[in-house]
Order: C-alpha cells, then structure tokens, then sequence
C-alpha cells in the first residue's frame, strides 16, 4: 500500500504526528500551504484555497491527511484539499491531534463534527478517522482543563503512555 502523508498544523502537533506516521510508515510526506489562513479570516469564513502540493495524488494507494481542529470544523487548509484533489483520491484517512478527548466529541467543538463532515465531503472514499486528542499526554493527577489542553505542545518526552498506545494501534491499523 503507497501511502502518502499531507499534513497542515499551526503550532507544531500535527506536524509532529505527521513526521511520526511517516518514519513509521515509510511513506513521503507534504505540507499544505494555504493562501492567506489566519485566524481572522477562519472566523469570518473566508478560504483563498492552497498552493498545490509536489507529488501526484492519483500515484498513491492510500492518502493520510493530518490536521487539527478548530471551533468544531474542518479548517480551510484542510477543506481546501479536500476539495481540489477530490477525484485523485483513491483512499482517504483523517488523523488529527486536537483538543477535544473521547467524551466530548459530539460536543460543540468535538472533533466528532469533523468526522462528519468528512464522511459527507469523501463518501465511501474516506477509509476512517481517528483523533489523539492532546489530553491522552496529561497523567490523571494534571487535570484536563482547557487551559492545560490548549499549551501541550507534542515532543518525544511527552509522546507516551496513553497517546502513544493509540498511534501503535493507528499505525498496525494502516499497515
Ligand atoms: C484557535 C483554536 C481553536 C481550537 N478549537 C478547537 C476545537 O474546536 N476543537 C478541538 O478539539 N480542538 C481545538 N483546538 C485545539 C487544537 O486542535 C490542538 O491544540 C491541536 O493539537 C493544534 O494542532 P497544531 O499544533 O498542529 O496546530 C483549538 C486550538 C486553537 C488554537
């Protein structure tokens, strides 16, 4: 299975787990450069699209795209993608590092919302999704506040126990 790994992230989560997927898939990896994305912009619903990405779609099997979310919605860098390459996908994945854990997904910024819109953008070509919300780094005794949640930053000292069990699983998933 060609995998090909596309990533956006703004402080450096995703772009970690992205690196990460890739050294332990063995696949290339791509950023996403998006036209004029600040959070201004995000707010007031406004997407001028992406620069095109080096290497063909169609080539891969299988692509993975990692991203974050934000205010409960598929992020314009992300969107954009989506959109433009759509008929080049074969296989979709959906990956990201955000800040809302298991329990609240389907809350009002649960990545839960994300997930759906996938499904109805990709149909039968999104594969499945998965999260690794930034709280699976914190022990029990650090509370999960989202003051805590919003300043973990991922790195390899952080990058174990419960977050680490879940991207072995993701990984054996992919293989
Ligand atoms: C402005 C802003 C809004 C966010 N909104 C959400 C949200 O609605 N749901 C969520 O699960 N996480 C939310 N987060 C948390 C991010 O998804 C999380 O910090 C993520 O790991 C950041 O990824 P990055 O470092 O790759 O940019 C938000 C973060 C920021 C900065």
């Amino acid at each position: 299975m060609k995998n090909l790994i596309v990533y956006f992230s703004k402080s450096g989560n995703n772009k970690f787990l992205a690196e990460k997927l890739a050294s332990a898939l063995g696949a290339p990896v791509e950023v996403l450069y998006p036209k004029g994305f600040n959070m201004l912009f995000f707010l007031m619903n406004l997407n001028f699209g992406i620069k095109p990405i080096q290497r063909k779609i169609n080539d891969f099997d299988r692509v993975i795209l990692v991203g974050p979310v934000m205010m409960g919605r598929l992020i314009p860098p992300l969107k954009s993608f989506v959109n433009k390459y759509m008929s080049d996908f074969k296989q979709i994945v959906f990956v990201t590092c955000c800040g809302s854990g298991d329990e609240v997904k389907m809350e009002k910024f649960g990545h839960g919302h994300v997930f759906n819109q996938l499904q109805t953008l990709l149909g039968d070509k999104l594969e499945f999704c998965e999260a690794l919300p930034v709280g699976l780094t914190l022990s029990p005794e650090q509370k999960p506040t989202s003051d805590a949640i919003m300043k973990v930053r991922l790195d390899e000292a952080n990058f174990s126990g419960a977050i680490a069990q879940r991207f072995d699983s993701l990984v054996a998933r992919l293989k």
